[in-house]
């Protein structure tokens, strides 16, 4: 029996800069998918979670629009990329929650990949794994995504941040003070985020474009007056979130922990206000967290509810309490918070 423990991520800062070739700087968290099982000649695996099954065998590679085309994908890739692994019969289980935008689809393509990696020897790196996972969710499950999560889940490492060059896949592990942090899951489940995320990526890369550019980094605010509003405003705030990537990382460097606390909020409301991307909800939790002392706070992964998150520097449980009240006062949706640390990326448990 494998046992493998996936984690979940949260994204610092650099949201919505993947997709333009720009910086991240994400954290694996200790909130787990972990996958169990044997060897097998076909694939069944039980989601204790969403108490389902799913079971196929590797000759009927087709998609079935549902939470098993993540497994599916994984080997659709594989034997895509002339890998040859044969199948799981095992179950999957866990506490990070799905669809909150903590990655849980990266969570459990990964879970399966290191599966079938250390089971059949494929001999694949964690930088494969997140490649070819990336481009299950592009090519296979149909989700134009960058390549943040998957790098995240990948290439964790307790204690760090990585700081992530997405154009050429350069990353640097960036030592992570001892803060608290807060998740705040809405539990607004993100119904607009394919179309509206879709939506931007497709402005983005077209006035990337025109401005003969492929990577957003190389775009200076300079180039902004040629534009119309709508791309004006959207490749604007990537520009400046681009620069606070930069900026943020430099300050946890430099042990600076207020101000990579600014940096993050900051991109919170340049996030509300010029990509469009947060809620009332996101909004709320961001408010509330600053004025009970929280460094910074903001959205994390592609908005449109989901999560976000704060940094404190002392035990933030009772602030979590509080505000979830406040919340449930205003909001009927199911919200959750968690309190979180820095974790690997996905690996085997030993037992
Ligand atoms: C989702 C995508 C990532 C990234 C974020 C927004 O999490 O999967 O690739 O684009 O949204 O930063």
């Amino acid at each position: 029996m494998l046992k493998i423990a996936s984690p979940g991520r949260v994204n610092l800062i650099g949201e919505h800069t993947d997709y333009s070739l720009g910086y991240v700087m994400p954290m694996a968290i200790n909130l787990y998918t972990f996958l169990e099982g044997n060897k097998s000649s076909f694939v069944e695996i039980y989601s204790e979670t969403l108490k389902s099954k799913t079971s196929f065998n590797l000759q009927s590679l087709e998609r079935s629009n549902d939470w098993s085309d993540y497994i599916r994908g994984i080997f659709w890739i594989l034997l895509k990329n002339n890998y040859n692994p044969k199948g799981i019969r095992g179950k999957i289980y866990g506490n990070l929650p799905i669809g909150s935008g903590l990655s849980s689809s990266a969570s459990l393509e990964l879970a399966v990949l290191e599966f079938l990696n250390l089971e059949y020897k494929l001999k694949l790196s964690k930088m494969d794994e997140a490649i070819l996972a990336k481009e299950v969710e592009n090519e296979f499950v149909g989700v134009p995504c960058g390549v943040m999560d998957q790098m995240a889940v990948a290439l964790g490492k307790r204690g760090y941040a990585i700081f992530i060059d997405t154009e050429n896949l350069h990353y640097e592990c960036v030592p992570f003070p001892k803060l608290h942090i807060l998740i705040f899951d809405t539990g607004v489940r993100r119904e607009l985020a394919n179309s509206e995320y879709a939506k931007r990526r497709e402005i983005v890369e077209k006035t990337l474009n025109g401005l003969g550019n492929k990577s957003s980094k190389y775009v200076g605010p300079e180039s902004l007056s040629k534009l119309q509003e709508l791309q004006r405003r959207f490749l604007g705030y990537i520009i400046r979130e681009n620069q606070r990537v930069v900026e943020a990382r430099d300050a946890l460097k430099d042990g600076n922990l207020q101000e990579f606390g600014n940096i993050i909020t900051e991109a919170h409301w340049d996030l509300a206000k010029n990509y469009g991307v947060s809620s009332p909800e996101l909004d709320f939790f961001v408010k509330n967290a600053l004025k009970y002392g929280a460094l910074g706070a903001r959205l994390t992964g592609a908005g449109f509810g989901g999560s976000a998150f704060a940094i404190f520097t002392q035990d933030p449980s009772k602030i979590g309490e509080k505000i979830l009240k406040d919340y449930k006062r205003l909001f009927s949706h199911p919200a959750k918070y968690f309190l979180v640390e820095s974790s690997d990326g996905v690996r085997k448990c030993i037992r």
